[in-house]
């Protein structure tokens, strides 16, 4: 046999060879590959070996190298391919083809929450109202979430059984319940405040009127929590105090944030009631898709709150309002279930 035969003969077997094991994608084929080149008995390569001895004496030192060389290149091809299997079982991968045109995955962008959303929208309303925000702390003292808000030692909204009060918060909070004004009772202590009118008092306590602010914020009240309770809930309080100010503005200012708030021509109704810093109060509800619902407490601020912050009251009145925000945004939303806002189910937040 010809050498130049011979070794066109390796070389259709090299590169037959080369190829299965490249592309052997599983155990099974890699397997079978084997065994056709480099099966013991009827593979390829020994069908090729047996051709050796038919080779001319003069080639065949030249024709035994280059048989050596192939067979060592398909055995590595094997070794290769078996060790990239095993790899790509490991981290249970498919051998994957990368295609750079296919279009990526997008990451998830989050978003704010509803609850949130709400309050910036409220911000931007009253903002356009010529209301500026302030802020005050969760933790309160009885000063302000009672006393100047005309609500007596005595009085059942103080009841331990209806706040959250707090036996540590004023020492960790680095303050004392004397520094406190004077006027504060002997039972001072901390309590997670339990309505955002204690921003009333806060703001008057260092400006001078006029004052046009709204607060936005987290209040506290031990409810059980049902479809339309939470024992955390956030509110927006309103405060407006100036000379001449009147149930009309209250009322005005009302139907105007609710508008604005429901894009709708709602209407506005107030029900008599109580609240010991509003004198009159009222229940503001609002009619809804035929339906009236109640959206907040409000009244003019009782002059007892007024002389509690060193304000007139012969000189200035003042209104005051708060507004439950989960109940607003469950009434745009048509949300049933005020606990939805809490469970941190994204499925459910990712809908606003
Ligand atoms: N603070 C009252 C409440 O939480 C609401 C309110 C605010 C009422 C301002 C009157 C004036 O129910």
């Amino acid at each position: 046999m010809a050498l130049a035969e011979f070794l066109a003969e390796l070389d259709r077997l090299a590169r037959g060879a080369l190829a299965a094991f490249a592309e052997a994608g599983d155990a099974e084929t890699l397997e079978a590959a084997r065994i056709e080149f480099l099966g013991a008995k009827s593979g390829r390569l020994k069908a090729v070996q047996k051709e050796l001895g038919r080779i001319d004496r003069a080639d065949k030192p030249a024709a035994g190298k280059q048989f050596n060389q192939v067979r060592q290149h398909i055995e590595a091809a094997r070794q290769a391919a078996a060790e990239r299997l095993a790899r790509s079982a490991v981290s249970g991968e498919q051998p994957r083809q990368f295609d750079p045109t296919v279009p990526g995955l997008r990451p998830r962008l989050g978003h704010l929450h509803p609850i949130t959303q709400t309050a910036e929208e409220l911000k931007d309303i009253m903002g356009r109202l010529g209301f500026t925000v302030a802020d005050g702390p969760e933790v309160e003292d009885r000063w302000h979430n009672f006393e100047a808000l005309n609500i007596p030692p005595d009085h059942p909204a103080r009841d331990p059984l209806d706040n959250f009060y707090l036996a540590t918060a004023g020492k960790i909070a680095g303050r004392s319940p004397s520094e406190t004004p004077p006027t504060a009772s002997a039972d001072e202590g901390w309590l997670l405040r339990s309505q955002t009118s204690t921003v009333q008092i806060r703001v008057m306590e260092r400006t001078q009127p006029p004052v046009r602010v709204i607060s936005i914020g987290r209040v506290y009240r031990p409810d059980t929590a049902d479809a339309t309770h939470y024992p955390m809930f956030q509110q927006i309080e309103g405060l407006l105090v100036d000379r001449h100010v009147t149930m009309a503005d209250l009322k005005s200012i009302l139907r105007l944030f609710a508008r604005s708030f429901f894009e709708d021509d709602v209407h506005i109704r107030f029900r008599p009631s109580f609240f010991p810093f509003t004198e009159p109060s009222v229940e503001v509800d609002m009619s809804w898709q035929g339906d009236w619902i109640e959206i907040a407490g409000a009244g003019m601020v009782d002059p007892n709150v007024l002389q509690a912050v060193g304000y007139d009251p012969e000189e200035v009145t003042g209104l005051a309002f708060g507004v439950g925000i989960e109940r607003i945004c469950m009434g745009r939303h048509g949300i049933d279930d005020i606990r939805e806002f809490y469970k941190n189910d994204v499925r459910f937040l990712q809908q606003f």
